[in-house]
C-alpha cells in the first residue's frame, strides 16, 4: 500500500473540468450537449498572438528562458500596468506564470502553514480553498453575498482577521458569481488593512479587463500603501482567449521576489518560450479583439439574466464582470448540485453547481456566457422545460418567496 503525504489528500478540485469531463464523454455518444459551464472565452485567439509564437519557434527560441521570463515580457507587462492602473512596477518585480492559477499556488505557499489563517472569497474560485487546505493553514470564508451584488463588504472582510491571519485573498470581479466590488468599499478595505501590517494580500485581477455598465474595474495596485504587501494575480487567459497556452503574471512585493523566484525554478524553470513571444505580442499588439469580445460578452450578459429570470423559482442579478451569471435556484426545489447533474444528464445542459465553488454556493449555480446566444437561448430553454415537468419534485421545499411553481411567472429583477 502506497502512503502518500496527508497535504495530497486535503487538495480539492475544480468541478468544471470534471463537468466538461462528462460532457465530452455524452457528446462522444452522440448527444447534444450546450457548454456553459468552463470558464474560457468561446473566441480564438487573435492571429497576431498566433503568428508571434509560430515566429518565435521559427527564430530558433526553443531553449529555457529566465526563470521569472524574458526582459521584454516583463517590461511590456509594467507598461500595460502603468497604462491601466497608472502605477510603475519594476519589472524586476514581475514574474511570468505558467498560468494564472500557478500565482495563487505560490502565494499560498508562501504563506500557508499549520497555525496560519488564510482569508478567501466563498463562493469563490475552488482552487483558493484547495491549496489553502494543502498548506496546512486554516481556510478562513469571506462571505460574498447575493444582496451585496457578491461583491466583498470591506468591514465583513476586515472583521475576519486574527492575529493568527497571514493573506488574504480578493478576486474583483470575481468567479463564479460575475460580482464587482465598487471603489468605495476597496478604499475601505485598504484603509483598514493599515491596522494590520503583517496582513499580506492576493489580489486576483484575471477578469479586470471584463466589467460591464461603464462600471470601472479598481485594482488594489494603485495604493501605494499596501504595495509592498500586494500580490498582483493577472495574466492572458482570458483577455486575449489564450487558456491553453499557460501564460499568467505575477506581480510581487520586493522582499518576496527571491523566495517567488526560487519557487519558479523549483517548480518548471521556465513558462514555454514561444507562449512568452505570443504573451508580448498580445500586450503590445492591437487591443480592438479585446473591446470586441468584451462587447460580445456584455450583449450575452443581458440574454442570459433575461431569461433566466423566467424562469420558475429562480431569479438572477445582474453580474458586472466576468462572464458569468450565478441565479439562485433555491425557489426550484432542487439542490444546486443535483440541478446541475440532472440538467447535464437528461437535457444535455452543462452548468456547475454553486456548491462546487465553497460551501456558502449552495442554492446557485453558475453559468458561463462564454458561448454563443443562440447556445445560451437554448440551453436556458431546455432548462424551462425541465423545470416545468420538475416543479415541486426535487427533494427541497421551496423557499416562500421563490416558488417552485411556473405560474410564479417572471421574476422582476
Ligand atoms: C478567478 C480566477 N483566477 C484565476 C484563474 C486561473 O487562470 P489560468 O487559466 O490563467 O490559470 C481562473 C480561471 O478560471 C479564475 O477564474
Amino acid at each position: 500500500m502506497l502512503k502518500t503525504a496527508a497535504a495530497v489528500a486535503r487538495l480539492g478540485t475544480e468541478s468544471a473540468f470534471e463537468v466538461l469531463a462528462r460532457a465530452k464523454q455524452l457528446e462522444a455518444q452522440g448527444r447534444d450537449i450546450i457548454n456553459l459551464g468552463i470558464g474560457q472565452p468561446d473566441f480564438q485567439t487573435p492571429e497576431h498572438i498566433v503568428e508571434a509564437a509560430v515566429k518565435a519557434l521559427r527564430d530558433g527560441h526553443h531553449g529555457y528562458t529566465p526563470a521569472n521570463g524574458i526582459l521584454p515580457l516583463r517590461e511590456a507587462v509594467a507598461e500595460d500596468l502603468e497604462l491601466r492602473h497608472r502605477v510603475r512596477v519594476d519589472p524586476n518585480c514581475i514574474v511570468a506564470v505558467p498560468g494564472g492559477k500557478v500565482t495563487m499556488f505560490f502565494a499560498v505557499l508562501m504563506f500557508g502553514e499549520a497555525g496560519a489563517e488564510i482569508l478567501y472569497p466563498n463562493p469563490g474560485f475552488p482552487i483558493y480553498e484547495s491549496v489553502i487546505n494543502f498548506s496546512g493553514a486554516k481556510a478562513v470564508p469571506i462571505p460574498l453575498r447575493e444582496e451585496n451584488g457578491f461583491a466583498f463588504s470591506a468591514e465583513e472582510t476586515l472583521n475576519l482577521i486574527t492575529p493568527k491571519t497571514r493573506l488574504m485573498i480578493i478576486n474583483s470581479p470575481a468567479n463564479p458569481t460575475g460580482g464587482v466590488t465598487p471603489k468605495a468599499e476597496v478604499e475601505t478595505l485598504v484603509a483598514g488593512l493599515a491596522a494590520h501590517p503583517d496582513v499580506a494580500i492576493m489580489s486576483d485581477e484575471i477578469y479586470g479587463q471584463m466589467t460591464y455598465d461603464g462600471l470601472e474595474h479598481v485594482s488594489l495596485m494603485s495604493y501605494p500603501e499596501i504595495r509592498d504587501r500586494l500580490i498582483l494575480l493577472d495574466g492572458w487567459s482570458k483577455t486575449y482567449a489564450m487558456t491553453g497556452w499557460r501564460m499568467g503574471f505575477s506581480v510581487w512585493p520586493k522582499p518576496l521576489y527571491d523566495k517567488v523566484r526560487k519557487l519558479a525554478v523549483n517548480a518548471w524553470s521556465c513558462v514555454n518560450a514561444p507562449s512568452q513571444f505570443a504573451g508580448l505580442a498580445a500586450l503590445t499588439g492591437p487591443q480592438d479583439s479585446v473591446a470586441a469580445m468584451v462587447a460580445e460578452f456584455d450583449a450575452r450578459r443581458k440574454i442570459v439574466v433575461e431569461e433566466l429570470n423566467k424562469l420558475p423559482g429562480v431569479s438572477c442579478i445582474t453580474p458586472k464582470g466576468a462572464f458569468y451569471a450565478f441565479p439562485n435556484v433555491k425557489g426550484t426545489g432542487f439542490k444546486a448540485k443535483k440541478l446541475a447533474s440532472r440538467l447535464l444528464e437528461e437535457e444535455g445542459v452543462a452548468i456547475i453547481g454553486g456548491p462546487d465553488f465553497g460551501i456558502l454556493g449552495e442554492g446557485y449555480v453558475r453559468l458561463s456566457y462564454a458561448n454563443s446566444a443562440e447556445n445560451i437561448r437554448r440551453a436556458i430553454g431546455r432548462m424551462a422545460g425541465f423545470l416545468e415537468r420538475n416543479h415541486n419534485r426535487g427533494e427541497l421545499t421551496p423557499t416562500p418567496d421563490r416558488p417552485a411553481a411556473a405560474a410564479a411567472g417572471p421574476r422582476a429583477r
